[in-house]
């Protein structure tokens, strides 16, 4: 059933809110389950049509994935197919992080290539070009890419791409090399906390890695490896968008959980453009409305989150002042300009960089989520808006935020979930 969310803003949001487990720690973590025949217990999984969708995935391969309470999943994948067919993968293109298990598992994989989205193109250049540097062959045939690692062994590898590293790549590389003979030198490896995670989880079912978090990850193959039970990080994007919702209805929003150290550059431009951010044990606080416009550039972890992005032009949307949004990860990343161009906004785009004149009043309006960070930052603009906001393709949301408009009414926001059948028709884009 479609649904879409409704809203009227202008309440501050005030309170407290937990922040979910990590959803990009989540599936290739779920991945990594493939690497043993042993039970691996995955803690704090957030509740997300993806997850779930991974776990289906993994069904499909032959592993038992169950969730016997909320926020536990417990993989064991006895036997393992090599083969994840396109309907799956086409559905969700996180799933190309099965490749490296697949790859250390069994030696060999077969997968569909993940067409783009519409974020812009999602090559998998740099993951085939890191398999090839192991020693595997690899061959693309109708859409299907096989790898063959019977000759792999360890050896240096460069995952720099022409933007930087690649988060799944680096995933599905250290995956591959866990199980594959001899040592791998990852250069330029992505640095995300999420791959941070991939690795503790892997070293907990007894992998030999190091340098994580850094741009050097050194993996030494393990014969096999064995079952662990390890809880996920705090989901760094979803407490940025709480902390967003706070700032941008000049509201005080603490998200308990929130790891500061993952966030630290989107709290320093919350910080510049005034937002009040108290950072503590277990907590990070944002209070007050921003209060002038900065200029952000997205940017591989440390950097500037893409995946924060879309949230943070919304904020910027509150500051008086010109200021510009540069994408340097995906620079067609801007799906949600056009929805919000019809809330009376004024942001004018030219290539990757949005030009932003904030500090204008935002109407509420009908619009359409186009992507998972897209939607949150229409609702949280909705939130801030006069008037009525609807926001259809509610789809795209519940892919990354577990249950997104009740946390958002625990902290005070006017906003319901509807069938989209109860959506005034003149008001609709779609049926
Ligand atoms: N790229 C290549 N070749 C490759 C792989 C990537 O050129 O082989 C390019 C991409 O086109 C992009 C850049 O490198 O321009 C970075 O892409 P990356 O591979 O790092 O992205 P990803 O690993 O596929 C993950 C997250 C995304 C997040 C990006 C960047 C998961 C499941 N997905 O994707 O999350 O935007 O890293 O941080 O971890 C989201 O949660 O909304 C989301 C899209």
């Amino acid at each position: 059933m479609l649904e879409v969310a409704r809203m009227t803003g202008g309440a501050p949001l005030r309170g407290e809110v937990r922040a979910a487990g990590a959803k990009n720690a989540a599936l290739p973590l779920m991945a990594a389950a493939l690497l043993t025949s042993s039970e691996v217990i995955l803690r704090g999984v957030p509740d997300l049509s993806d997850v779930r969708f991974m776990a289906e995935i993994l069904r499909h391969l032959g592993a038992e994935a169950s969730s016997p309470e909320p926020g536990t999943w417990r993989i064991r994948a006895g036997e393992v197919s090599h083969r994840t067919p396109y309907e799956l993968v086409r559905k969700m293109r996180a799933s190309v992080c099965l490749l490296g298990a697949l790859v250390g598992r069994l030696g060999r994989a077969e997968m569909a290539v993940p067409g783009g989205c519409v974020i812009g193109p999602r090559p998998i250049d740099l993951h085939l070009r890191g398999l090839e540097a192991l020693g595997c062959r690899v061959g693309l045939e109708s859409g299907v890419v096989s790898v063959d690692a019977s000759a792999a062994r360890g050896a240096e590898v460069d995952m720099g791409g022409p933007m930087g590293s690649t988060v799944l790549g680096t995933a599905n590389l250290v995956m591959a090399a866990s199980l594959t003979r001899g040592t791998t030198r990852i250069l330029n490896a992505a640095m995300e906390p999420e791959v941070t995670d991939l690795c503790d989880l892997l070293r907990r079912m007894g992998a030999a890695i190091a340098g994580d978090g850094t741009s050097v990850i050194e993996v030494t193959g393990a014969d096999s490896l064995g079952g662990a039970d390890h809880a996920i990080i705090a989901d760094r994007i979803e407490a940025g968008t709480y902390l967003a919702a706070g700032a941008i209805t000049g509201g005080d929003v603490t998200v308990l959980g929130a790891e500061a150290g993952h966030l630290a550059a989107f709290l320093g431009r919350m910080e510049a453009a005034g937002v009040g951010i108290e950072v503590g044990r277990g907590y990070v606080r944002a209070a007050g409305r921003p209060l002038r416009g900065v200029d952000v550039v997205t940017e591989p972890h440390p950097g500037f989150p893409t995946d924060l992005q879309a949230q943070f032009m919304a904020v910027q949307l509150m500051a008086p002042g010109v200021t510009t949004v540069t994408e340097r990860v995906y620079p067609h990343r801007f799906m949600h300009v056009a929805e919000l161009q019809r809330m009376g906004t004024d942001i004018r785009l030219d290539g990757a960089v949005a030009t932003v004149l904030g500090g204008r009043p935002l109407s509420g309006a009908p619009v359409m989520a186009s992507d998972l960070r897209a939607s949150a930052a229409l609702i949280l603009a909705g939130l801030a808006a006069s008037g009525e906001t609807w926001v259809q393709r509610l789809y795209h949301l519940d892919r990354g935020y577990e249950r997104f408009e009740e946390r958002l009414r625990s902290l005070g926001a006017d906003i319901v979930r509807l069938p989209q059948s109860e959506m005034p028709s003149s008001l609709r884009s779609e049926d």
